[in-house]
């Protein structure tokens, strides 16, 4: 049993520290049966982005009155749901009952008229409130509570993992600090939703829909918010009158391939955001990359985007990925602290390059957890294999057919403490012949690697390709050395765990926190042969494991 708190300074119990009352944790504290109903993917990317189409935004004065501010607000219908944030300024995200409130809103608003520079008008659901007769500092305004937006200082963090209970506790504590909050959420749905306004002028019936981390369920605050620009909708629109005499012959521009196209539609939309956008600045096009993009910075909610077009497999991705999180709620604990692990390690950045990424770490999670004994999450093909007709689903040839109804799925047997998975995921990754194999969620166990890149992980839906390829030899050394060393702090962490050392960093802090790894990389200088040390230290955790792993599979 771990001591309540082994640092002096420590503020107190954990619940306590946390502050944070009505955090949807859902099933991270019920161990792996939990049962609140979960909801498709579908469903709840149809409610948000409905709720979003009646939210707006509104930039406020400093000080203002929430009280007057909401009851200004009400004559235009009644409000749903409210909170302020700060990003260089007071916000406030107000959601309507009827979507109709915003257009009676949009009515009475004014094109601001400026003195040094011009506007170009458009019709947005971002406001800016100037009060007529300004609020003086001193007032007696109660202060205005704000949510934030930002994940905790690395100080804090390190208090609250020393304060946790067990490493399980750790990992729990982690993922309740860093997951996108219910604010976030509502502010990515509505940040896709106000894109989607700008991207309409030129393609009505367009949608903006997010994907990636801000909607599959391991999103971190402050990550990035990926959207895609969905123009599906009007293709079906357009086929439902396959009947009638007359051919739209205006509606479509042959170009000569699909990519060209995307890079179109793409340089015109950034185009608008650049100078229509409320609140877009730094409008980037990268149009020659892979998956070409439209990069910017929405300033009011304080997000990095990226836009896309053409990207359906890159949703059913997040969608397979939002189940994974879903089926058990040990893997997004695991999911995040090896996330915010690599990251702590610049194992992970969040400049393009050779390092290995959160979506390729996040598969690497899931594959680990589908090859335990009996195993926690099971395979793609065997998700297919339950899919009925309403689940099929063929993107651009390729078969993305899974299950997506929770109910069909059996709750996983296995009773493993994160504990023990955290320290068996860096042993099993530590030890994998990445040389000869390819990591496989499809079939769940590994494959021959069919090419030679030095990190092969397949991808789920375009099996052919390999979404780890960007990954140098070097970046893969240095996450195995690392996760080496991190199954011996934890090993050597049990074996001292009567004697514990007050004042120090344990569990998952001491595989975080940068202090580690820079006294882990002193000691790598200061030690010539510390690769030698560090081998002979395996020897002992990999004898150990076999024994383990023969104790797990004779059970
Ligand atoms: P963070 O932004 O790092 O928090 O994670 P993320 O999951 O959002 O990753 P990222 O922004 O890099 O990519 C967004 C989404 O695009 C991912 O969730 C995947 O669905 C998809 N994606 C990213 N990289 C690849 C890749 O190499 N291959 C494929 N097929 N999809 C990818
Ligand atoms: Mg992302």
């Amino acid at each position: 049993q771990r001591p309540l708190c082994r640092l002096l300074s420590c503020p107190g119990t954990v619940a306590a520290a946390l502050g944070r009352e009505e955090q949807s944790l859902g099933s991270a504290e019920t161990g792996s049966e939990d049962r609140t109903p979960k909801k498709r993917f579908s469903e709840v990317q149809k409610e948000r982005r409905e709720q979003a189409q009646r939210t707006v935004l509104i930039h406020c004065p400093n000080k203002i009155s929430e009280k007057k501010f909401l009851k200004y607000l009400s004559q235009h219908g009644s409000i749903n749901n409210h909170f302020f944030y700060e990003s260089f300024g007071l916000y406030a995200v107000v959601e309507f009952r009827q979507k109709e409130s915003v257009a009676s809103l949009q009515n009475v608003t004014r094109t601001p008229s400026l003195a040094t520079e011009a506007a170009v008008p458009f019709r947005s659901r971002y406001f800016n409130l100037k009060l007529k007769t300004p609020l003086n500092q001193t007032s007696e305004q109660p202060s205005i509570q704000c949510r934030t937006q930002s994940s905790p200082s690395s100080k804090k963090l390190f208090e609250l993992l020393c304060c946790a209970e067990s490493v399980d506790d750790q990992l729990n504590t982690l993922l309740r600090e860093f997951q996108l909050t219910e604010e976030s959420t509502r502010l990515r749905y509505l940040t896709c939703s106000l894109i989607e306004d700008v991207a309409a002028a030129y393609f009505p019936d367009c949608t903006v829909r997010p994907f990636g981390s801000s909607v599959n369920s391991f999103g971190k605050l402050g990550c990035d918010l990926d959207m895609f620009l969905d123009l599906d909708e009007i293709e079906k629109f357009s086929t439902h009158k396959a009947s009638g005499n007359f051919l739209m012959e205006f509606q479509v521009k042959n170009v000569p391939s699909e990519r060209i196209a995307t890079q179109k539609i793409l340089s015109v939309v950034g185009e608008c955001l650049d100078h229509f956008g409320p609140g877009c600045v730094g409008v980037q096009k990268i149009l020659n990359a892979r998956c070409p993009l439209v990069r910017f910075s929405h300033q009011a909610s304080g997000f990095q985007c990226d836009l896309t077009t053409n990207n359906r497999i890159a949703l059913k991705s997040s969608e397979l990925l939002y189940m994974y999180g879903a089926l058990d709620s040990r893997v997004r604990a695991l999911v995040f602290s090896i996330r915010c692990w690599a990251r702590a390690h610049s194992l992970t950045s969040s400049i393009p390059g050779a390092w290995i990424t959160n979506f390729s770490l996040t598969v690497m999670v899931i594959f680990f957890l589908q090859r335990r004994s009996p195993p926690i999450l099971p395979t793609l093909d065997y998700l297919k294999t339950l899919a009925d007709a309403e689940d099929k689903c063929i993107i651009e040839g390729h078969n993305c057919t899974f299950v997506r109804d929770f109910n069909r799925i059996k709750p996983s047997g296995n009773a493993e403490t994160l504990e023990l998975l955290l320290k068996e995921f860096f042993e099993y990754f530590g030890n994998f012949a990445f040389n000869k194999n390819s990591i496989n969620i499809r079939q769940g166990r590994e494959q021959n690697k069919p090419e030679s890149s030095p990190l092969h992980i397949q991808n789920p839906f375009e099996t052919s390709l390999n979404i780890s390829k960007n990954v140098s030899q070097s970046q893969l050394q240095k996450f195995v050395d690392l996760a080496r060393e991190s199954a011996w702090i934890l090993h050597q962490e049990d074996k001292d765990r009567l004697s514990p050392s007050y004042n120090q960093p344990w569990g998952l802090a001491a595989l975080l926190l940068p202090s580690v790894a820079n006294s882990m990389s002193l000691a790598k200088k200061k030690k010539k042969p510390a690769s030698e040390r560090i081998k002979n230290l395996l020897e002992s955790i990999k004898s150990s494991s076999t024994e383990n792993s023969t104790a797990t599979n004779g059970r």
